[in-house]
C-alpha cells in the first residue's frame, strides 16, 4: 500500500488512519483478527516498572494520537503502550498548514504541528465517557503534557499553571505523565530547558502531586540537542523533584544537511523540526551520555524511554543495551507499517535469547 499511500499529503493520510483506527477499535471481530495478525507475545520482553506492567517495551510515542482516538486499538496492533498528546490545558488548532512533510529517502518527517489538540477537558471527558461506556484501556496510558501554545504562555507562571492543570485533569486516568519541555514548535521556543525555569515548572509539579496525593510518575522529555552540561544541570535539578523517567528524545530542531539524503537536500525548512533516522544519532548520544550518569549512581536512577529512529529490533536493542527500559516511535510505523511493532517484539526476544539474557532487564545499560 506505501506506494500509492504516500502519494496522499501526510496531514490528511494521518488523519484518514486515525480515523480507520478509531473505528476499527470500536469492532470486537476487527480487533481480535488485527491481534492475530499483529500481536506477539513472549514473556522475556514482558515487565514490569514503577508498578505498571507492560506486555512488551514498544509504546507509541507522543504525537500521533493527539486526541486520544486510538486507546481501544493500539494493543491490537501490537504495542504496549500508547502515549496520548500532546495534550495542553487550552486547545489549539495549530500552526499553518503545511506542517508534515515525509522525506523518504532520509527516513524522517519534517513536523511543524504546533501542539494541536483539542485540550485538556475535552479529551479528558471524551475517554470518561468511553470508560462509562464499559471500555477499558487494554495497554497503559501516559500522556504527554505541553503548555499551550500561546503568547500568554511565554510567561513562567502562567505556563507553570498551564501545565499543572492538564496533569490535574488527567490524575484520575492515566499510568504515566510524559512533561514535555522539549517542544521545538511553540511560541517562545522550549524555554524549561533553561534551570531557573525548570526548577519553577518541577516546584509546581511537585504541589500539584501534593495537593491532589496521586502517584503516577513524571517522566521528562528531552531535546536531542542538549550539550553534556545542558543535561547536567536538568539532571540536578531532577534530583531534587519528584522525577521518575526520562523520554530521550525529542524531535530535532537544527538542520544539517549531511544528515539528509543527497536526493533531499534542497527545500528543507528553517522552521519546524525533524524525526526518524534523522534525529537517531543524536537520540542515542543524549541517550548514551545520560544512561551512564544513571548506571555510575551519578544522578538518581530513573527509568529511561529512548525514541527517536527506531525501525527494527536492532535500533530498539541498541537503545536498551544503552540504558533504555522501554522505547517508543512514530517514524518507523509511519515508513515501515502496523506490523513493524510485532517485528520488534520478535526480533528483540531473539536478540536477547542470543545473547544469553533471561529477560529484558538483564539487558538494560549493559554497553555503558
Ligand atoms: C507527526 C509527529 C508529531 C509529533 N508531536 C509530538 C508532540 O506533540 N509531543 C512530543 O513530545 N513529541 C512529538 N513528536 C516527537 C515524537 O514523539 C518522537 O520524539 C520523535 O518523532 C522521534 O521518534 P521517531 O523517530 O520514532 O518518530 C512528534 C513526532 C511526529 C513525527
Amino acid at each position: 500500500m506505501k506506494p500509492v499511500v504516500f502519494k496522499f499529503d501526510p496531514e490528511f493520510t494521518h488523519d484518514v488512519f486515525t480515523w480507520i483506527g478509531e473505528m476499527s477499535g470500536r469492532i470486537g471481530i476487527v480487533k481480535w483478527a488485527m491481534r492475530k495478525l499483529f500481536v506477539y507475545e513472549n514473556e522475556i520482553i514482558s515487565q514490569d516498572v514503577l508498578g505498571v506492567k507492560y506486555k512488551n517495551p514498544v509504546g507509541l510515542a507522543g504525537g500521533f494520537d493527539k486526541d486520544a482516538k486510538l486507546t481501544q486499538v493500539l494493543g491490537s496492533v501490537g504495542f504496549g503502550f500508547n502515549e496520548i498528546g500532546a495534550v495542553t490545558a487550552k486547545a489549539y488548532g495549530g500552526n499553518a498548514k503545511p506542517r508534515l512533510k515525509r522525506y523518504i529517502k532520509t527516513k524522517s518527517i519534517w513536523v511543524n504541528y504546533g501542539l494541536k489538540n483539542k485540550g485538556a477537558k475535552a479529551v479528558h471527558e471524551d475517554l470518561k465517557k468511553m470508560l462509562d461506556a464499559g471500555r477499558k484501556f487494554e495497554i497503559p496510558l501516559w500522556i504527554n503534557v505541553a503548555k499551550t501554545n500561546c503568547s500568554a504562555t511565554a510567561d513562567q507562571a502562567y505556563a507553570v499553571e498551564d501545565y499543572s492543570e492538564t496533569v490535574r485533569v488527567f490524575s484520575d486516568m492515566v499510568d504515566v505523565f510524559v512533561i514535555n519541555i522539549s517542544c521545538p514548535n511553540t511560541f517562545g521556543g522550549q524555554p524549561f530547558h533553561k534551570p531557573e525555569q525548570l526548577e519553577a515548572l518541577l516546584s509546581g509539579l511537585d504541589k500539584v502531586k501534593t495537593e491532589t496525593s496521586f502517584k503516577q510518575p513524571y517522566f521528562l522529555k528531552l531535546s536531542p540537542e542538549l550539550s553534556e552540561a545542558a543535561l547536567d544541570s536538568i539532571l540536578k535539578i531532577c534530583d531534587q523533584h519528584q522525577v521518575d523517567g526520562l523520554v530521550i528524545s525529542n524531535l530535532s530542531k537544527k538542520k544539517n544537511m549531511e544528515r539528509m539524503h543527497e536526493s533531499e537536500r534542497v527545500g528543507v525548512p528553517e522552521h519546524g523540526s525533524l524525526s526518524g533516522k534523522y534525529v537517531e544519532p543524536d537520540s542515542d548520544r543524549v541517550l548514551e551520555y545520560v544512561g551512564r550518569k544513571v548506571k555510575k549512581g551519578e544522578c538518581k536512577k530513573y527509568v529511561i524511554v529512548g525514541v527517536g529512529g527506531i525501525f527494527t529490533a536492532e535500533d530498539a536493542y541498541k537503545k536498551i543495551r544503552f540504558g533504555a527500559s522501554l522505547v517508543e516511535l512514530i517514524t518507523g510505523m509511519i515508513f515501515e507499517g502496523p506490523q513493524v511493532m510485532s517485528e520488534i517484539n520478535e526480533g528483540l526476544a531473539e536478540l536477547l535469547k542470543k545473547d544469553g539474557f533471561k529477560h529484558i532487564s538483564e539487558a538494560v545499560g549493559v554497553d555503558l
